[in-house]
């Protein structure tokens, strides 16, 4: 029997990751499933976390908690964006090692990256320039945790392991107008708007920015995926201070075309306006998922079937969104 405890397992990713282990276990496996919420078990607080590992002592651990949100929330609140991302990770990784985790699974994010390096981003531009500034607490907290699992790994012979996902979407984000990604963003726009009946949307900046989706049953799958590696054959795609992988679909789409996808699957027969004097960003952002791909895995979910299932996640849970 398998103890795994999934952190952040009410969060988008955490709870598909939950799903998946469900299902193994239904099939046969033999997982004991540990999960807290954050009333339960608040991951800032050093010496809970210490308690609750000590009693439960899991094998494993999937780290899926983490204080999470788009632009403006990153913009807005970026002392609780290092601090309470640099915490959880620190008091999880320091004390399930002391209560002696076998294995463990940090998330991270692609945002871990300099800004302007050559796309797609590949695992060795870590730590090569400057990173976006918006969300930069956010990035430096998210290196620290690789830096966190590398280092335990080098002092300690741990078996911690990095994966750094690409933009997610799917049942269970977070639709909030601001505190959003631009995905679940566009998809209550439109769907506001059709039901306002409204002739246009209008989107900000010129539409041409590229960037990846990738669904996150695909996310919790791969997680997965690089957990179940042994671990000579995670040791041998990576590198000791290198040992991160990305998650990825490897395919990117304009934002544009993300708004016409989503006005379709919405139902939304208005027109799409493009706004230039806004800000663009970054005009392309999309992972090499060479490492992983090499090492046996691929997304399986197309963004436009993705789409349709998660406006239908969405139009079913609308009363009880996030804002
Ligand atoms: N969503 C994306 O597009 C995306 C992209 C790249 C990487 N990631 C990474 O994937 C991971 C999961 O993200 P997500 O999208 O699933 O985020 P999410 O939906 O916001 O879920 C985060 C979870 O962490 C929990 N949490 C936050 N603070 C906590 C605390 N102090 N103690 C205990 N639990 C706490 C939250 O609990 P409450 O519900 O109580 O707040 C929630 O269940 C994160 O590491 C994120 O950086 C996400």
């Amino acid at each position: 029997m398998t103890k795994i405890f999934v952190a952040g397992h009410k969060g988008m990713v955490g709870s598909a990751i939950l799903r998946k282990l469900e299902a193994r276990n239904a099939a046969g496996e033999d997982i004991e499933l540990i999960t807290r919420d954050r009333n339960q078990l608040d991951l800032i607080n050093q010496a809970a976390v210490a308690d609750f590992m000590l009693e439960e002592r899991p094998d494993v651990i999937i780290l899926a908690a983490a204080r999470v949100g788009g632009i403006y929330a990153n913009n807005t609140y970026p002392a609780d964006f290092i601090y309470d991302n640099l915490m959880m990770q620190a008091n999880t990784i320091q004390q399930g090692f002391e209560a002696g985790v076998r294995r463990l699974l940090f998330l991270g994010s692609s945002c871990i990256y300099p800004k302007g390096i050559p796309q797609p981003m590949r695992e060795d531009s870590l730590l090569t320039g400057v990173l976006e500034p918006t969300n930069e607490p956010y990035a430096i907290a998210k290196i620290a945790g690789i830096k966190l699992c590398e280092s335990y790994n080098r002092q300690h012979g741990t078996d911690f392991r990095s994966v750094m996902p690409t933009n997610l979407y799917g049942p269970g984000d977070n639709f909030h107008p601001e505190n959003s990604h631009v995905l679940p963003a566009l998809i209550r726009r439109f769907h506001e708007a059709k039901e306002a009946s409204f002739d246009e949307v209008v989107i900000w900046g010129t539409g041409s920015p590229r960037r990846e989706f990738l669904h996150v049953d695909d996310m919790a799958e791969a997680s997965l995926f690089v957990l179940d590696l042994p671990r000579e054959t995670y040791e041998a795609n990576t590198q000791k201070m290198l040992s991160h992988i990305n998650v990825g679909c490897g395919k990117d789409v304009s934002i544009l075309e993300l708004a016409h996808l989503v006005a379709k699957v919405t139902g939304f027969t208005g027109e799409i306006k493009t706004d230039p004097s806004k800000p663009d960003g970054t005009k392309q952002k999309l992972m090499d998922v060479g490492r992983l791909s090499k090492m046996g895995w691929g997304a399986q979910i197309e963004l436009d079937q993705g789409v349709e299932g998660t406006y239908r996640w969405f139009l079913d849970n609308h009363a009880d969104l996030r804002g």
